[in-house]
């Protein structure tokens, strides 16, 4: 690697002389950093943001941040946790024994799901690091994992990471949105580990059901993979609750389930989720987040466990609020003859658009014309193409204010 040397600066003022930031030398990534994939929403950020400084009038649905504020009973929680000594100092690198008590109950109450609450519960800052740590501990380089297409974008990344492969199985409208496991290479399989499904499910809004689930823990443990769920929107299912894997027979002898806060109790910036399920991969889990991630800040354990114990009221009246914008929004797209399904989990919507445009064009005639941002399906997938998602993440009367400003923009009708 050769180095490249910038000129320091010097700065003359009237207190003197000085030599600012001296040699630079722009280190060179390394390759698994280089390798990672462009994030694709990166540069949507920036078009948005170019909109809104010349508009100051973007109405922003391309993300997934839930702005439900966390439950009153939920902060209060951690108001008090701060101030306790033991939750100032490091905590057990397995989690608080009273948070892990927190998850077996809730698993047990509300998916009559059992949870050893030493063998089989990792702790970590969020989903995204349990979805990280997955592949770190399993893959060896070259191996794959097996997952969907469209997809959440960060799956892809971490398999990079943890330098192995990625084989992406389509979702379509056709099959409900659940990947067809016939169509997987024998010579994929044999090099395959895991099979990473989310359900309900970004970005299609599609949930699965026990039989699914059934059949895909069967199928992973002919084949030998662990079957992991990642279940960030476990609350999030209108019209039915949502499938715990956990809650499917035999579930812990192949299978993980990973689970967040963050959207269930509005708690996306308090970063604490966890995964259940399989004993030895729970053991590799806490070994390497041990080292990798060290421990979840206690106070935040301690509201957490609050989250998890107390009456799942405030999450019933979260999820019943994204149900009224989602009815809403659908609703009014149907009268505007957009081709849209009834999302049946998730805060997201999936929309078909007109086959004259790409879904980055018309995200872009959206921003432009409506100052509506959405995101292009194909950011999810090449199955993605032909769609745009919309989130839930705003209040109704902004959503009215989307749907009249989409009336006016008067597309073709009926595509
Ligand atoms: C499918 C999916 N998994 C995981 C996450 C991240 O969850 P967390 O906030 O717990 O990291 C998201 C966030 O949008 C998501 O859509």
């Amino acid at each position: 690697m050769v180095p490249r040397f910038s000129r320091p600066l010097l700065y003359i003022t009237r207190g003197g002389i000085f030599l600012v930031g001296g040699v630079k030398v722009n280190f060179q990534a390394a390759n698994r950093i280089k390798k990672m994939p462009v994030n694709f929403f990166a540069e949507l950020d920036q078009q948005i943001a170019a909109v809104n400084v010349k508009t100051r009038n973007v109405i922003d649905l391309s993300k997934g941040n839930p702005d439900i504020p966390t439950p009153n009973h939920i902060v209060e929680s951690l108001k008090d946790a701060v101030s306790k000594k033991e939750n100032q100092k490091y905590t057990p690198f397995k989690g608080k024994e009273g948070f892990r008590k927190a998850i077996q109950n809730f698993y047990q109450r509300q998916y009559n799901a059992q949870i050893d609450v030493n063998r089989e519960i990792a702790i970590f800052h969020g989903a995204v690091v349990g979805i990280n740590a997955v592949p770190q501990v399993l893959l060896d380089p070259g191996d794959y994992v097996i997952t969907t297409d469209p997809c959440y974008p960060e799956y892809e990344t971490t398999v990079s990471l943890a330098g192995g492969r990625i084989y992406k199985l389509p979702l379509l409208q056709t099959n409900g949105y659940l990947p067809d496991y016939a169509q997987i290479p024998n010579e994929i399989l044999a090099k395959a580990k895991i099979l990473l499904l989310n359900y309900p499910n970004n970005p299609t809004g599609a949930v699965a059901s026990a039989s699914f689930f059934a059949s895909s823990l069967s199928f992973a443990r002919e084949k030998n993979l662990l079957l992991v769920n990642d279940f960030a929107y476990a609350s999030l299912g209108f019209d039915k609750a949502p499938v715990s894997l956990m809650s499917c027979p035999g579930a812990k002898e192949n299978a993980l389930e990973i689970y967040t806060l963050s959207k269930t109790y509005s708690m996306a910036g308090w970063r604490v989720g966890f995964a259940v399920g399989n004993a030895s991969v729970i053991e590799a889990l806490n070994k390497y987040l041990a080292h990798g991630h060290s421990t979840v800040f206690g106070a935040v354990q301690d509201a957490a466990s609050t989250a998890l114990n107390s009456s799942q009221e405030s999450s019933v009246e979260i999820k019943e609020e994204y149900q009224k914008r989602r009815n809403l929004l659908v609703s009014g797209l149907r009268k505007l003859n957009w081709s849209v399904e009834m999302t049946a989990g998730t805060f997201f919507v999936w929309v078909k658009i007109p086959v004259e445009y790409t879904s980055v064009s018309f995200a872009k005639l959206l921003l432009e014309k409506a100052q509506v941002a959405v995101a292009p399906g194909s950011g999810f997938g090449k199955y993605g193409e032909g769609y745009i998602r919309i989130s839930l993440v705003c209040e109704l009367e902004k959503l009215e204010e989307v749907l009249q400003r989409l009336k006016i923009l008067k597309l073709k009708e009926g595509f």
